[in-house]
């Protein structure tokens, strides 16, 4: 009898609970769940018990939580707000959700992804799904191959570039290159990103500093744009010594993108880079441009350089390179009536009924569009 007993207490645990945790919970990380596969949130109490009916600290597989969407139902288009989080970033997350909440999404209640390198916790995904009321909310785990080194790249070089680049930011870190490396190529082939055109990048403690009155999403449809941003930039050189050589040797190979009408937005007098980008901790763009065959072609072609490890190669000059090679004039949107903070930076619309109107709180003398540091001014010449 003994011998038989895990069996006959597995079938009295199917018999009691016929429906398994796994509708809920994914093992795979190739299939999401689609949204009727979701935890359909109901109360907070059946929320925590099913949270605890997993009997694990950190949940290891994608997981989607599901919240009604109040009555009249909003518009929505076909868009999530995208962050990339750790466990330990919790509090930040929650200040940052709770202002987008505030300042934009309570109008429009677009569903968020939560991507991590690591298994949520169950502290995270309960405090996060507590404060965003409705909606869809993804936890996702980002597949190991999408932030590991990929084969060809040589330890030993990786080891004497982070050893040597001390004095540029984030020189040293393993982790910040995967990350540079999964916003360049990887974010939008998750399986929860594939289900949405449009994302608003956000990240742990960022805040909005006026009320986003409008929906950008829709501006970005309506309008036929494709890449948005806020603040722009010069990058420290020393992160890309050769990337602009590896982007030359790209335009060779294509020829037929010599000819596109951004290109001038990026080169200098000395046809060098002239280092301007779009800080990326926010962008809202369509998906289907990072998951266009040039995109990928752009991608495959600067990662087999080993930049990103060897060097320490942003996301934030490869998109906006790829911005100024792939797009035009008319896809490009700079949204100067956000007002934005990360820190240290912020952006404060200086138009004063914008101000007024959208309830800004933040000092326009502030604004980093009139810094000398800004390349915003020099990218307006070219949209
Ligand atoms: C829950 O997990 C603990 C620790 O891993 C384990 O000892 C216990 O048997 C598990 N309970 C059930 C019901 O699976
Ligand atoms: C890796 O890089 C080191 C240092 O440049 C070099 O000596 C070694 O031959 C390289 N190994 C391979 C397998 O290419
Ligand atoms: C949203 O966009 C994705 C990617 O373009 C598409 O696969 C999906 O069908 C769209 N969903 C809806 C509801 O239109």
């Amino acid at each position: 009898m003994l011998r038989h007993l895990p069996i006959f207490l597995i079938a009295i645990l199917l018999f009691v609970f016929p429906f398994n945790l796994d509708r809920f919970i994914h093992h795979s990380q190739i299939n999401s769940p689609k949204p009727s596969q979701c935890y359909q949130y109901t109360s907070d109490h059946d929320f925590k018990t099913y949270l605890q009916s997993t009997n694990t600290t950190h949940i290891s597989t994608n997981l989607c939580i599901e919240k009604p969407l109040p009555t009249p139902l909003p518009h929505r288009e076909n868009a999530t707000m995208l962050m990339l989080c750790r466990n330990s970033d919790i509090y930040s997350v929650l200040e940052t959700i709770t202002n987008i909440q505030d300042r934009f999404n309570k109008n429009h209640n677009y569903d968020y992804t939560f991507l991590n390198d690591e298994p949520f916790n169950y502290d995270f995904i309960y405090l996060v799904t507590n404060h965003i009321p409705y909606a869809r909310i993804n936890f996702g785990i980002i597949p190991h191959s999408h932030w590991s080194y990929p084969d060809h790249i040589n330890m030993t070089q990786v080891d004497i570039a982070r050893e040597t680049m001390t004095d540029v930011p984030y020189g040293d870190s393993v982790s910040y290159r995967f990350m540079c490396r999964y916003f360049s190529g990887f974010f939008y082939k998750h399986e929860f990103m594939r289900e949405y055109r449009y994302y608003w990048r956000i990240e742990p403690g960022v805040r909005l500093l006026c009320d986003v009155r409008d929906d950008l999403f829709m501006r970005m449809r309506e309008k036929g744009k494709v890449y948005g941003f806020v603040i722009s930039l010069f990058e420290y050189v020393g992160t890309i010594p050769t990337l602009w050589e590896s982007v030359v040797e790209f335009i060779e190979m294509k020829r037929q993108v010599k000819e596109r009408e951004l290109v001038g937005m990026v080169v200098n007098e000395f046809g060098w880079f002239n280092l301007c980008h779009f800080w990326t901790n926010f962008e809202i763009a369509d998906l289907e441009f990072f998951r266009s065959e040039e995109y990928e072609e752009f991608f495959q072609f600067l990662d087999a350089k080993g930049g990103f490890f060897y060097e320490r190669w942003g996301d934030a000059p490869i998109h906006t390179i790829a911005v100024a090679l792939l797009l035009q004039k008319k896809d490009l949107i700079w949204f100067d009536d956000v007002g934005y903070y990360h820190p240290p930076y912020l952006q404060c619309p200086r138009d004063i009924s914008v101000y007024l109107q959208n309830k800004c709180t933040c000092d326009p003398n502030l604004d980093f569009t009139m810094s000398d540091l800004s390349c915003t001014n020099h990218f307006v010449k070219f949209i």
